[in-house]
């Protein structure tokens, strides 16, 4: 028997960067890959990279200065870049970094197996196609390998929408939904092997709009009701969605739909009707505090979740106010604030930046607010009694630690067969990042 390839992957960004490297692992067991957990280690090192802000991008040149010295140490050592920055930069990589064999765009990671052959032959590889075909479909499965009990699904991606500051659309493609046969057998699968909770991801997931094997196209609420029927699975979430995509459908079923979570991750970006306008992105501040008022009706204790970008080009201190504004009329459970970055090739990118110590004072006075709001979120669970799916061990002997629905982390102590299984827990503390509850 031949030894087996070791394969080291570094996954930066989103979570459908996460659900790639898993693909691609999984495609690369089929050539006698198995994963390690350290570079030190791997035959093949594979960086799964995110373009969204300069920041992300230019971490990835750090990692490969880093890895220089291995390669230089043992040139039989592959070195590989996939994702967002080498779909953006694509060749340029491989000028800038002689070190890299192999460039893959997250559009062809179908096409990994014969490009690693090649590499493993000496050559370099370099593919960043938008192929017509599904890139999962030819990825072979190890479908004996257990699960843990979440799973992110990827069920579209792409995006049609270009806001003015965002890459997505030139990294990731047009929008395309996957067909509802591939998606409901992959879900099948998932939980057999263990999954308890599916995260459907797509850049814009709720434009969801796969064919079924009639042909018909299907919305994200009904695949969401129909993956609802499988038995085991006991827990539905999806992310990330855009506003102007929130059908009704899709409202009702946070009333009705028991499995689907009572979280929602939905950006708004600013709350300035200016600075939406120049965001392109179709809709008012008044429009989205409608829409959550819409989906609280179904389901009012949702726990919602946002992005914000500050310092956008042409932001004024008004235009910052009424951000500020509209995160006090929301009350988020959750969100994530960036300081706008320039992104090449974007609209926004040809548009004069804001002074950075201004866009730096907003972004911490927000933030600031975010925080205070996430922690009265999580402090208010206190009391409550919580359906809690564990996860894993705790650091503490005895102890499990698992979500609540809104996604909070749960510490309690539980017997371990309680993993993978859902079990009510009366929560008892809030710490800075978790909550503390005993089983009911
Ligand atoms: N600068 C700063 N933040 C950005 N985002 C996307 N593009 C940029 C950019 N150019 C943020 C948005 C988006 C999240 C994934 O990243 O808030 O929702
Ligand atoms: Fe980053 Fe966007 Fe690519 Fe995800 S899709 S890795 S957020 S650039």
């Amino acid at each position: 028997m031949t030894e087996p390839k070791k394969l080291f992957v570094k996954t930066y960004g989103c979570q459908m960067n996460v659900y790639d490297s898993e693909r691609m692992a999984e495609a690369l067991s089929g050539q006698g890959y198995e994963q390690v957990g350290s570079a030190e280690e791997a035959d093949m090192i594979l960086l799964n990279t995110c373009h969204i802000r300069e920041k992300a991008s230019e971490k990835i040149y750090s990692e490969l200065g880093r890895l220089k010295p291995l390669r230089d140490d043992n040139p039989n050592v592959k070195i590989g870049v996939a994702g967002c920055v080498a779909q953006a930069e694509g060749e340029e990589i491989m000028r800038r970094q002689p070190i890299v064999d192999l460039v893959v765009g997250p559009q062809t990671y179908h096409r990994l197996p014969a490009m690693m052959r090649a590499v493993e032959a000496g050559e370099k590889a370099l593919d960043t196609d938008f192929p017509e075909e599904d890139k999962f479909l030819h990825l072979p499965k190890d479908r004996r390998a257990k699960r843990g009990p979440c799973a992110f699904l990827t069920v579209q991606e792409g995006c049609d929408k270009f806001c003015a500051f965002c890459v997505v659309p030139y990294t990731r493609g047009a929008e395309v939904s996957r067909p509802v046969a591939r998606i409901l057998g992959e879900a099948r699968d998932l939980v057999e092997r263990g999954v308890r909770e599916i995260t459907l991801l797509g850049q814009n997931v709720n434009a969801y709009h796969g064919q079924d094997e009639d042909g018909r196209e299907w919305g994200l609420a009904r695949l969401i009701r129909e993956l609802a029927k499988i038995e085991d699975l006991a827990r539905i979430r999806f992310t990330t969605s855009h506003p102007n995509d929130m059908e009704d459908d899709l409202i009702a079923a946070f009333g009705d739909c028991d499995k689907l979570m009572p979280y929602l991750h939905l950006p708004v970006q600013s709350g300035s009707d200016r600075i939406l306008k120049a965001m392109n992105r179709k809709h008012t501040a008044q429009d989205y505090l409608d829409l959550i008022a819409r989906i609280r009706d179904a389901r009012p204790d949702l726990l919602l979740s946002g992005d914000f970008i500050v310092g956008f080009p042409g932001e004024t201190d008004e235009d910052f106010a009424q951000t500020m504004d509209l995160v006090r009329k929301v009350n988020y459970g959750q969100a994530y604030s960036f300081k706008y970055s320039a992104r090449p090739g974007t609209p926004a990118a040809e548009r004069a930046d804001v002074a950075p110590e201004i866009a730096d004072s907003r972004l911490q006075e927000l933030q600031a607010l975010l925080t205070e709001q996430q922690r009265a979120a999580q402090d208010g669970m206190v009391g409550r009694e919580l359906p809690v799916l564990f996860e894993k061990h705790g650091r503490q002997e005895g102890q499990l630690i698992g979500k609540s629905g809104y996604l909070h982390s749960v510490h309690a102590v539980a017997p371990a067969e309680l993993i993978g299984q859902v079990a009510m827990v009366r929560i008892i503390k809030s710490a800075t990042n978790s909550l503390t509850g005993a089983l009911v």
